[in-house]
């Protein structure tokens, strides 16, 4: 009898820790901001990090839409090459537990996009279609810096 009261209460531990990642999983760590928007809440390293990222991604949008103004389809090609590399580059498990699930969908829908841009360039070599392409692939930009900001947590 004890053993199976030692039991039950292991299963039931073991289903709160289980509850409680995936709570976080899906809610991420966030406030709402001043103008509504749903602040992230990361530590200054993390919050430097994803900026960085950032400023990486508009030059990378920029150098595109310039390849595709000169019709220059092999600078198109090397330049979604070097976007798919940084996606598969380290992620920090940190930052994704702090993000919402919705987040997580947009970040993860843009690297599937940035995989397709770099696909058809390839196959395609068309740089009307590639540039129809980074106009679609910054729709994400846009949805996620209208919903979310970030914020360094006090610590
Ligand atoms: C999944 C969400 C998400 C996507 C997709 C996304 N961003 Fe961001 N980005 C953010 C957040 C959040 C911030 C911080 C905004 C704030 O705190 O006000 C940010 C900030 C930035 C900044 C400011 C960097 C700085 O130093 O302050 C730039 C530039 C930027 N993003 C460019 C882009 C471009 C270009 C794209 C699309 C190719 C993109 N982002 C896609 C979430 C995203």
């Amino acid at each position: 009898m004890k053993n199976i009261k030692v039991l039950w209460s292991i299963i039931i531990l073991l289903l709160v820790i289980v509850l409680g990642i995936g709570y976080q999983f899906v809610t991420g760590s966030v406030l709402t901001a001043k103008d509504g928007r749903t602040a992230i809440v990361l530590t200054k390293g993390e919050r430097n990090f994803v900026l960085t990222e950032m400023r990486g991604l508009l030059s990378h949008m920029q150098q595109l839409v310039s390849a595709a103004a000169d019709k220059d389809i092999d600078r198109t090609i090397k330049i979604a090459k070097l976007l798919t590399e940084d996606s598969k580059g380290e992620t920090q498990v940190s930052i994704i537990a702090k993000t919402p699930l919705a987040f997580k969908k947009l970040s993860t829908n843009i690297h599937t996009q940035f995989g397709e841009l770099y696909a058809d360039a390839v196959t395609k070599r068309d740089p009307d279609h590639s540039l129809k392409q980074v106009s679609i692939i910054m729709q994400n930009c846009i949805a996620c810096h209208g919903a979310y900001q970030l914020v360094e947590s006090a610590k």
